[in-house]
């Protein structure tokens, strides 16, 4: 994985306890491209890697966006990148990577967005709406000042696809989803971000009509069912290594590689950010995480090692053990100062000066 440094070129107040940072390399060196939807890691140091759905221009190989919600109450991480990350501080970051960008041949998309999960739906709107497709942008927040990138969505080129809801309780945003849900068009697509009880109510109600294939979802937390599930031992082999290792009942596979000194990246730990999705090739897994399509379910040719795990008695992992390990050495050299995950309220530790030799795993067990 290459790291990014680059510099906060300027910070906006998007809306109430929103803010977005406008990120770019020093000089005219571009950027790596990216598609709607995608999300970057970033690097924090003292080994804490968050994910920040990108929400800005896509065509703009010069700039990445970034937008940080101050959670309330904080634990920390939130506070920090409010607060701390100014325009001129310089952050390192991953290559953007995208398990959730839209059917562009879809014959209609239904985007449904709660607070910050706007992030990775405006971008999708920006494209669609560039590409002439047919689709429809609907908005949940709790009061008017909420909701992020309002100029954008109301004064912007599409704003006549744009719906706000503000202020529903529980009973009328369910009432809200199950009517925009109803009714499901052949050929059509349906995504969805926002916080967990939002999403399992949107799921619920999507999962009616709409067939799973035309369901996308992007979590900014793992499902607490899916964490809390029983577990039993498994074997998992390392293809590459020639080594078969015992994953106990209390264990991840990402605790077995640890323990056995095989180097593994990973961030969330909660089956979220996709840093430890590995090929598998052998084996019937299962799925514990969050960040899966249905479609990589369905073809059971790679896992989130954080959490899932297996339904049989062994797994075979293609692992690239080479390329971890050099990731390893290059997040050894990341800085101390921290930012934070951009959606959600993970903690966060200490505060420094972006860019400082402070050791740091940084996302690799080793
Ligand atoms: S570390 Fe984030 S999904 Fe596994």
């Amino acid at each position: 994985m290459v790291l990014i440094n680059v510099e906060v070129k300027k910070v906006t107040r998007e809306a109430y306890g929103i803010r977005s940072f406008l990120l770019a390399k020093k000089g005219l060196f571009r950027l790596p491209a990216y598609t709607p939807g995608a999300h970057i890691d970033v690097y924090c140091g003292e080994g804490i890697i968050r994910q920040c759905s990108l929400c800005g221009d896509p065509t703009d190989r010069r700039h990445l966006m970034i937008a940080v919600r101050q959670v309330d109450p904080s634990r920390g991480g939130s506070d920090l990148i409010h607060h701390v990350v100014n325009e001129g501080d310089r952050l390192e970051i991953g290559a953007p990577r995208n398990n959730f960008s839209p059917d562009e041949t879809a014959t209609h998309s239904l985007l449904l967005a709660a607070g910050i999960g706007i992030t990775p739906i405006i971008a999708m709107a920006d494209r669609l709406h560039a590409l002439g497709q047919s689709f429809e942008l609907h908005h949940f927040s709790r009061a008017p000042e909420y909701p992020a990138f309002r100029g954008r969505l109301t004064q912007g080129s599409f704003a006549d696809r744009v719906t706000f809801y503000e202020g529903l309780d529980v009973a009328r945003t369910g009432r809200a989803l199950d009517d925009i849900l109803a009714g499901p068009v052949a050929g059509g697509k349906v995504y969805m971000c926002g916080p967990g009880p939002f999403m399992d109510r949107t799921l619920a109600a999507a999962q009616v009509q709409w067939p799973q294939d035309a369901i996308n979802l992007e979590r900014f937390a793992a499902k607490p069912a899916l964490a809390g599930a029983p577990t039993k031992p498994f074997d998992v082999e390392l293809a590459r290594r020639y080594v078969t290792l015992n994953v106990g009942a209390d264990e991840t596979i990402l605790d077995v590689l640890e323990t056995n000194e095989v180097d593994a990246a990973f961030s969330c730990e909660q089956g979220v950010c996709g840093t430890c999705v590995t090929d598998l090739l052998s084996g019937t897994p299962e799925n514990r995480d969050s960040f899966l399509s249905a479609g990589q379910r369905t073809s059971g040719n790679a896992m989130c090692i954080c959490v899932s795990r297996a339904a049989g008695e062994k797994l075979v992992l293609d692992f690239q053990v080479e390329r971890l390990r050099w990731m390893s050495e290059v997040s050894m050299n990341i800085g101390k100062r921290l930012a934070s995950c951009c959606a959600c309220s993970q903690p966060y530790t200490g505060s420094s000066a972006i860019g400082t030799s402070n050791p740091s795993k940084a996302g690799v067990r080793r």
